[in-house]
């Protein structure tokens, strides 16, 4: 699939995703807001029902004459509403809310509309909370004033309206997750593939070249070596078989280093442990370098502090890594690479660090550098060869014998690599991520 039509399908179904997320939340949020209408209008029901309930009592036992000698009723009123029985009360709001399927826990009580004076007030009832009551209603009849208001709250209604909702609220919440996660792990895999996909043809075009230029010397070579003036010349016959021996030999340590990842890849290497002298190895590493490095005028130091340098180790391996650590740093040096290796041990094992004042790393490739065939882009240093396969092995190695390996760098002023290896050998593989 296209780049562009990728990103096009990305970015429109991430635009559709926030739109549903929106959506959703809109909907959650208008379904609670309906539970707690539908609340409201239940306990407004249960108040006019015990309400109700009050008036044919009240009515019930209203003579006519009582009625008339009673102030239009109004005092009579006061009178009926004072001499309520709480239980009574309690009872009828129990049944009613029962019904409804109210909240269990709630106060209530009825209180003079104007002086908000109680009448009744049910056990630990807040004054305030009743008072501020949106559940109220007044205790009246057609001919009589709203004197008395009978109001409820209810401490839980948050609760019970959200423990309703709850198990829709989280389902939709989890399933919401569930799409999210999964549209940008796809979205993520697809990148990623797409870059490992970039980075291995980079490598196939890489190694192509790489492999044509020796091939194409020793072939020029060959064909000298065929002339028939030129195999009477010992010097040329010299000249040209030694260009053959070392382009040979060039081909034969990039196929080398190409295997040896692949063996890596494989896991079916087992690590041939003996004590190493680790100052040896970086002895013999220099001289492997010296010429190079003298070449382009640099300067290879060391600075052999380990007290103790011998490590369990596989020789072979451990060569390959150092050697691998100072040809970057001498690839990845403009102009004369000055270049340090240093040493120390502590209890547990011993530090090899080699040090460069090459052109650095920056911050944002650092984390990637590790990684097979990642190559930091080198601007205007289009002349640096390689597979970015050295640190994914380097790394893979040291992990392998229970170390660690970890760089500092700062962009144009250099890089700065650090391997631990233990003395003894740790059983515990661990895999380059
Ligand atoms: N000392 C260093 N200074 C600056 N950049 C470095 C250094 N070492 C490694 N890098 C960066 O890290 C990348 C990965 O290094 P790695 O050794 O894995 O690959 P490579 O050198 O490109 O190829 P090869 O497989 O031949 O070693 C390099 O391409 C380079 O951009
Ligand atoms: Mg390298």
């Amino acid at each position: 699939m296209k780049r562009k039509l990728f990103n096009v399908i990305i970015i429109t179904t991430a635009i559709a995703l926030s739109g549903i997320i929106v959506t959703q939340f809109f909907w959650v949020r208008d379904a609670v807001n309906m539970k707690n209408e539908q609340f409201y209008q239940n306990a407004h029901l249960g108040l006019k029902r015990v309400i109700n309930q009050l008036m044919a009592l009240q009515n019930d036992s209203l003579t006519a004459a009582k009625f008339l000698q009673a102030d239009n009723g109004n005092n009579y009123h006061s009178q009926f509403i004072q001499s309520l029985d709480p239980a009574l009360i309690k009872r009828m709001i129990n049944s009613e809310f029962k019904n409804l399927e109210l909240c269990k826990v709630y106060y209530y009580g009825i209180y003079d509309s104007e002086s908000h004076e109680f009448v009744m007030l049910s056990e630990d009832a807040d004054i305030h909370e009743l008072l501020n009551s949106e559940h109220n209603a007044p205790i009246s009849c057609v001919f009589q004033k709203n004197q008395y208001i009978l109001a409820v709250y209810f401490p839980l209604q948050r609760d019970f309206v959200f423990n309703n909702m709850q198990i829709y609220i989280s389902l939709s919440g989890v399933f919401m997750l569930i799409v999210v996660a999964g549209f940008w792990l796809t979205a993520r895999s697809w990148l990623m593939q797409k870059k490992l996909s970039e980075m291995k043809t980079d490598f196939v075009n890489n190694m192509t070249h790489e492999l044509k230029t020796p091939i194409s010397t020793i072939s020029i070579a060959c064909e000298m070596l065929k002339r028939k003036e030129i195999q009477f010349i010992p010097d040329r016959v010299d000249k040209y078989a030694n260009i053959i021996y070392n382009e040979n030999d060039r081909l034969k340590n990039q196929v080398d280093h190409v295997l040896q990842i692949a063996m890596l890849d494989r896991k079916d290497y087992e690590l041939k442990l003996q004590n190493v002298d680790l100052h040896e190895l970086i002895e013999q590493s220099m001289n492997r370098f010296e010429v190079t490095v003298a070449e382009r005028n640099g300067e290879l130091k060391k600075r052999l502090n380990a007290a103790k340098s011998v490590v369990l180790a596989d020789h072979r391996h451990i060569s390959n890594v150092l050697d691998n650590l100072v040809d970057n740093a001498i690839k990845y040096s403009q102009d004369k690479p000055e270049i340090t290796i240093s040493t120390f041990s502590n209890k547990n094992g011993v530090v090899i660090t080699v040090d460069d004042c090459g052109i650095g790393i920056a911050d944002e490739h650092l984390k990637n550098i590790f990684k097979q065939f990642h190559r930091v882009p080198t601007g205007d240093l289009h002349d640096v060869k390689g597979f970015g396969l050295g640190l994914y092995y380097v790394k893979s190695i040291v992990l392998a014998h229970g170390g660690n390996i970890t760089v500092k760098s700062t962009l144009g002023k250099g890089s700065n690599f650090s391997a631990f290896l233990p003395f003894t050998y740790n059983e515990k593989k661990q895999v380059v991520k």
